[in-house]
C-alpha cells in the first residue's frame, strides 16, 4: 500500500477554541494532483495552514510520509514541502533570478517548466504581469523539488490560459518528480481536468469527494455545495 506523501486524519483546527475545520479526512499519495475546492469561507485556507503547520491542530492529526508531524512550517519546509499561501510571495525588488535563488529553488529546473519566464530573468518581480508572477512563484515552489506541495488559489484572477499552464505545470511535476499536490482551486472544472481526485467542502467539513472523472460529471451537485454554502 502507498504511503500517503500527506494527510489529515480526523482533523478539527480553527482560530480560537472553537473549530473552523472539523473531523477533516484527505489523503494525498506521491504523484497525484488534489484539488480542494468549495465555496468562500468553507473552511479550504484553514485546512492549508494546519497541513503545512502554521496552525495547530485543536483535534486529530496531520501526517507526512506516513509519520505524524507536529513540526512548524519551516521544519516541514526544511523536509520538503513547499507551501503557495494566498497571500502574493514574489519579491517584488528582486529579479526574477534572485526570485528563485532565495526561494533555494533550481532555476534551470524551474525555467524548463516555465521556458517563458526566461526573457525576464533579469526583470525586477515588481515589473512581471500578474500572470508571470504566479508562474514565477509556482517555479520557485516547483524548483526546491518538493515532496508535497500545498497551493492555495494559484490561479486566482488569471486569464483562463494562464490558470491552464499553471495547472499543466503542477501536473507535469507530479507527474515527473512524484510530489503529492493539493491544489485550492476556485477554478472548478480546470481543476478537475487537472486533478486526479477532489474533496468539496462546505463550512468546515468534506460534504464531497471522489476522482475527478466522477466529480467532473457531478458539477451540478459541486455547485449546490457552493450555493448551500454561503453563511447567511
Ligand atoms: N484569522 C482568522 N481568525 C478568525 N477566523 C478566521 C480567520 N481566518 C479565517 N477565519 C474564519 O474561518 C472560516 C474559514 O475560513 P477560510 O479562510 O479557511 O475559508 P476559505 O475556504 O479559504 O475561503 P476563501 O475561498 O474565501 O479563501 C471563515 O468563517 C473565516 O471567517
Ligand atoms: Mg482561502
Amino acid at each position: 500500500m502507498t504511503t500517503p506523501a500527506i494527510e489529515a486524519r480526523n482533523l478539527s483546527a480553527g482560530y480560537g477554541k472553537e473549530a473552523v475545520i472539523r473531523s477533516i479526512n484527505i489523503v494525498v499519495n506521491p504523484g497525484e494532483v488534489v484539488a480542494l475546492l468549495g465555496s468562500n469561507g468553507a473552511g479550504k485556507t484553514t485546512t492549508m495552514l494546519t497541513l503545512s503547520g502554521e496552525l495547530s491542530p485543536l483535534d486529530g492529526e496531520v501526517l507526512i510520509d506516513g509519520k505524524v508531524s507536529k513540526a512548524p512550517l519551516h521544519i516541514r519546509a526544511k523536509n520538503g514541502l513547499s507551501y503557495v499561501t494566498e497571500e502574493k510571495s514574489v519579491i517584488m525588488g528582486l529579479s526574477t533570478r534572485d526570485n528563485l535563488r532565495v526561494g533555494k529553488a533550481d532555476v534551470a529546473e524551474a525555467l524548463k517548466l516555465f521556458p517563458s519566464l526566461e526573457k525576464r530573468i533579469d526583470v525586477a518581480g515588481g515589473s512581471l504581469s500578474g500572470g508571470e508572477q504566479q508562474m514565477l512563484t509556482l517555479a520557485r515552489a516547483l524548483g526546491r523539488k518538493p515532496k508535497v506541495l500545498l497551493a492555495d488559489e494559484l490561479s486566482m484572477g488569471l486569464a483562463p490560459l494562464i490558470v491552464q499552464r499553471l495547472l499543466q505545470a503542477v501536473r507535469e511535476a507530479a507527474d515527473t518528480t512524484g510530489a503529492g499536490v493539493l491544489l485550492v482551486e476556485q477554478h472548478v472544472r480546470q481543476a478537475l481536468k487537472y486533478a486526479d481526485r477532489a474533496y468539496v467542502m462546505r463550512r468546515g467539513v468534506v460534504e464531497l469527494e471522489g476522482s475527478a472523472k466522477d466529480l467532473a460529471s457531478r458539477i451540478d451537485e459541486i455547485e449546490a455545495t457552493y450555493f448551500a454554502g454561503a453563511k447567511d
